[in-house]
């Protein structure tokens, strides 16, 4: 199922919304071997993503004009991409860290985490990304569907995940990591 709230607008917009090297450099990207991915989108963050890691960046999406898209970008990189509804089949692989980035507003939550946990490698981390809920941002989803970071912690607790401190990723977004109990 696709999820709610999850369309794009034009590419060169929403990737001035996001200042992408200290995003994943504040979320240490480089130390992770492989990495799997919900939702590549334009390859915004899949193409430094795989440029940044050891291993192998596998990422899914369920458009398939969003696959091509980061196809065309990511020519030559170690990217394996698929189309994949994550939401109903989980991700299919096994991965150092999972990317939930602009995601955690989906209909299921806990569900979604629950898929993150289990393609996991031991000592693997889901990284959460998301709009700030608590002051106005020019994109994102609705007031009433976008998560708090309390929320989402509590919903990777329910997972059996731990929520480390809250990460600030200016300007419009925070940031989480989610380590196995
Ligand atoms: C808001 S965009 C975020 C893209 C990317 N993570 C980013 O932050 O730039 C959400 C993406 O998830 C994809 N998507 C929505 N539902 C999905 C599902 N059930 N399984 C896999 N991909 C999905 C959409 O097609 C879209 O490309």
């Amino acid at each position: 199922m696709r999820i709610r709230d999850s369309g794009m607008p034009e590419e060169a917009y929403w990737e001035s919304l996001f200042d992408v090297p200290l995003i994943l450099s504040k979320l240490c990207i480089a130390r992770f071997h492989d990495v799997a991915e919900l939702g590549c989108g334009y390859g915004t963050f899949s193409i430094p993503v795989a440029k940044a890691i050891r291993g192998t960046l596998f990422t899914f999406d369920v458009d398939p004009a969003m696959l091509a898209r980061t196809a065309e970008r990511g020519s030559g990189l170690p990217i394996r991409q698929q189309l994949r509804d994550v939401m109903s089949e989980g991700f299919g692989v096994r991965a150092d860290a999972v990317l939930l980035f602009n995601i955690l507003h989906c209909e299921e939550p806990v569900r979604l985490l629950q898929h993150a946990a289990d393609a996991l490698n031991p000592a693997g981390e889901v990284l959460v990304i998301h709009w700030r809920h608590d002051i106005a941002t020019p994109r994102g989803p609705a007031a009433d569907i976008r998560p708090s970071p309390s929320q989402i912690a509590g919903w990777a607790t329910e997972a059996g995940l731990s929520a480390s401190a809250v990460i600030d990723l200016p300007p419009w977004h925070y940031g989480l990591q989610l380590r196995p109990t």
